[in-house]
């Protein structure tokens, strides 16, 4: 079935699988609220098993003809699949704010990162290089080629529902593999926008589709099948620790982008105006719900006082409510669960002996709200700082020496981002190399995008996405030893 055409983007009722639009066989549904005011927003269908093995054997079939293009024709497709996300892309941004709650201008954005991964990714297709090796032996070559791996799966979260689905689809599509996508339950939306105009710009039918419903059950049967030759996660390590487990059994590449912890560490000589600004962005950017925000906020003892008070006077003035409203900085949480848990988080805290500079107290019962806080006085042992938030609670520490701060933030099962504010070159390199994460910001929060390569170490997973080492994650290595070859 072909998708209806609407000028708003949202397709309420209609998974894409099977090579069209439907609903689930089985008629079910589930439906999707919004996070600022608790209301239904819409309906989707939630897929049964059997749908599952149909949308796999679609795409199946897609992969042989996908893969079968020159990848400058897949590029070309990619590119005019970029030029409708831009043009669409404030509909797209009302799609998003309306089913995650973040404010406009941060859906603006997302919406302008998703679009850059489709355009730098088409670029790459083109440069899926290999390898001739000069021969151990007279008389051989040997030649080293890659090829996409095959019909892939991608779980996707709700905190960034569209830069995360083309951060995964995008290098996919280049290197020639076809994808399911399975997007949050809390925000399937916008998923199904971005893939419609996919559709629309060419890209055939089965290439993308989006499998909508219980996740245990979709991935049940992905887990199971030996035709889908890998799963990219990212989510809790909970979840991802469970899916390694499953698709054990088959055998699946994977890439997981976990959980994080991320240690901010300031020290006394840092430009502290910039350390604020970012501080504010690392801390309360998506409300907080993002794996690689400040978690740990380490100031050095020297300035922790001064920096406490402007951090403070910064995170107050910060305007809250509804995303869609003119001039709104922060939004409410995914759910009123999520505020729930920011409410027993400081409550715990404040037991533990940590002190509340401003924000804290009882969540909204029936939307995501819970207001910017500061806590200091946090000291390593206190679940706020063991724990990753997940929410707006800033969390502030402090500490005397760079040993000490580097043994600090290193004590963590977690290894994904982290970031230092110096003004000392040597400093700044050397703490950088002692730091046991995949990211290290210096002197800069913004570390996310296309050209880069994200992801982490430890418990906070293995793989990255963006920059050509995101490609290199669906194409596997073909090894040739040509013998034979002596005149
Ligand atoms: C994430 O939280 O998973 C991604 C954050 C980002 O790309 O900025």
């Amino acid at each position: 079935m072909q998708c209806p055409v609407d000028t708003n983007l949202m397709i309420n009722g209609l998974a894409c699988f099977g090579g069209g639009w439907q609903a689930a066989t089985e008629g079910q549904s589930f439906a999707v609220t919004n996070p600022a005011s608790g209301e239904k927003i819409g309906e989707l269908p939630k897929l049964s098993a059997g749908d599952v093995r149909t949308a796999i054997r679609a795409s199946e079939q897609a992969f042989a003809s996908w893969s079968a293009l020159l990848a400058a024709e897949r590029a070309q497709l990619m590119k005019a699949w970029h030029r409708l996300i831009l043009e669409n892309r404030e509909a797209l941004a009302q799609i998003l704010t309306l089913e995650q709650g973040k404010p406009l201008a941060e859906s603006r954005v997302e919406i302008d990162i998703s679009a850059a991964y489709i355009e730098w990714f088409a670029e790459e297709a083109r440069r899926v290089y290999g390898d001739v090796i000069p021969s151990p032996a007279r008389g051989r070559q040997t030649i080293v080629t890659q090829h996409p791996v095959g019909v892939t799966c991608a779980i996707t979260p709700w905190n960034f529902p569209a830069s995360m689905v083309t951060r995964k689809l995008a290098p996919a599509l280049a290197a020639g593999c076809t994808m399911l996508v399975k997007p949050s339950d809390r925000t399937p939306f916008i998923a199904l926008a971005l893939v419609r105009l996919a559709e629309a710009a060419g890209i055939p039918p089965g290439v993308i589709q989006v499998l909508t419903g219980s996740s245990r059950e979709i991935m049940r049967v992905i887990s199971d099948s030996p035709v889908v030759r890998k799963l990219s996660f990212t989510g809790s390590t909970a979840v991802g620790k469970d899916l390694i487990a499953q698709c054990a059994s088959t055998v699946k590449r994977m890439s997981m982008e976990l959980g994080g912890n991320a240690p901010v560490i300031i020290f006394a000589d840092a430009d502290i105006e910039a350390a604020l600004n970012g501080l504010m962005a690392l801390k309360f950017r998506n409300a907080g719900q993002t794996c690689v925000c400040a978690n740990r906020i380490f100031v050095h003892e020297s300035i922790a006082g001064d920096f406490a008070r402007a951090f403070v006077a910064r995170a107050e003035a910060l305007k809250s409510g509804p995303g869609g409203l003119p001039g709104v900085e922060i939004g409410p949480l995914i759910t009123p669960a999520a505020a729930a848990d920011m409410a027993r988080i400081v409550a715990r805290a404040l037991e533990q002996g940590a002190d509340l500079l401003t924000g804290g107290g009882e969540a909204s019962q029936d939307s995501g709200f819970y207001p910017p806080t500061v806590l200091a006085g946090v000291t390593p042992e206190m679940d706020v700082a063991r724990d990753e938030i997940f929410g707006p609670i800033a969390a502030l520490l402090s500490f005397t020496d760079e040993d000490e701060v580097i043994r600090l933030a290193n004590d963590t099962p977690y290894g994904l981002a982290s970031y230092i504010y110096t003004r000392d070159l040597a400093r700044a390199w050397r703490v950088s190399e002692a730091l046991q994460y995949g990211m290290v910001g210096i002197n800069e929060v913004a570390i996310s995008n296309e050209v880069a390569p994200f992801g982490g170490v430890k418990e906070s997973g293995f793989g990255r996405e963006g920059s050509r080492y995101g490609i290199a994650e669906y194409l596997d290595i073909k090894y040739r030893c040509m013998g034979g070859l002596s005149a």
